[in-house]
């Protein structure tokens, strides 16, 4: 991993745990549900829709008291979606992020409600922001209640679903990654523009930066899937085909899904040269996504 990069994760992931840690453990709520919430926010996970927020105003070399809580709202958003994902009813995955899912530790019901409580506690975090000004609040809300509802990643959720038991072409597969990973991946990075108060013009850039690592990231997903094991995925390998699901590597075959992803990765990165920054750090992080091997 480039080295400007990973000295950015280290510094940033252990403040984004504490950050989620506390604004978890300061809500009242009855003892094992909270222990279930916490199973999963600290099971681990790369924290790249946090770090992503970071990255946004890293590159726009501007500072908010706020960004970690919105960075933190995401990654709530994300581990309540994956706590869903991986329920029998969906999924029906046994390990995530190295441990055991969180309903064959807790029961199906703790887990639905473990996820409703991260979601709703998410809105809760950005409602209460103390920095932002109210219209950027309340842009951020309307924003992730977009990026995750029927409109974004739930919407994603039941159009991958329906690919189950229908061949997608790669248009609809297309729409799928962009809904269920896209959405969230989108919220992080405009988020991050909305804290730095980015210009119409760098927003639509960002868009298209987050449009395609979205799509990038779901495909290198899909490869990773195929290609790894579960000891280093840290969840089930060979998911996607058990489940009979429309993947880029089950419509194209390895090759042609890795050409994909070089594609998407070419865009994002040419959708940053408005940056003008010998090391931005968005750029690293498209770099990563497409790199990774978990
Ligand atoms: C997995 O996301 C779910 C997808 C959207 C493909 P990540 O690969 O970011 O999972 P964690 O957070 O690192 O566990
Ligand atoms: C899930 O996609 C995306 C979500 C919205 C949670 P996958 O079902 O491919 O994610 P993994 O492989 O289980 O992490
Ligand atoms: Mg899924
Ligand atoms: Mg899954
Ligand atoms: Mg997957």
């Amino acid at each position: 991993m480039d080295k400007h990069l990973e000295t950015f994760i280290s510094e940033n992931a252990p403040l984004i745990d504490a950050e989620m840690n506390r604004l978890i453990v300061s809500e009242k709520a009855p003892r094992s549900l909270k222990e279930s919430m916490l199973y999963s926010v600290n099971a681990g996970g790369k924290r790249i829709r946090p770090l992503l927020v970071l990255a946004v105003l890293t590159d726009f070399e501007k500072t908010s008291d706020d960004a970690f809580k919105v960075a933190c709202a995401a990654e709530l958003i994300h581990t309540y979606s994956l706590i869903h994902d991986d329920l029998p009813c969906m999924d029906d995955d046994d390990f995530r992020r190295g441990k055991p899912t969180n309903h064959r530790v807790y029961g199906e019901a703790t887990a639905v409600l473990a996820g409703d409580a991260l979601q709703t506690r998410a809105f809760g975090i950005l409602a209460s922001l103390e920095n932002a000004r109210p219209e950027q609040v309340i842009k951020l809300i309307a924003l992730l209640a977009d990026a995750s509802g029927a409109n974004g990643m739930v919407g994603g959720q039941i159009l991958d679903m329906e690919g189950e038991t229908a061949s997608l072409s790669l248009e609809e597969l297309e729409e799928v990654h962009v809904h269920k990973t896209g959405a969230l991946l989108s919220f992080c990075i405009e988020a991050g523009g909305i804290l730095c108060d980015a210009s119409e013009e760098e927003m639509t850039q960002l868009r298209n930066y987050a449009r395609n690592i979205g799509l990038a990231f779901q495909i290198k997903d899909d490869i990773l899937d195929v290609t790894s094991t579960t000891e280093q995925l840290g969840k089930t390998a060979n998911s996607d085909a058990a489940s009979d699901k429309s993947t880029y590597p089950s419509l194209l075959g390895i090759d042609g899904a890795q050409q994909q992803l070089d594609k998407y990765h070419l865009d994002a990165i040419e959708s940053l040269g408005f940056l003008k920054k010998e090391t931005s750090m968005l750029k690293l992080f498209a770099d990563y996504i497409v790199q990774r091997n978990a």
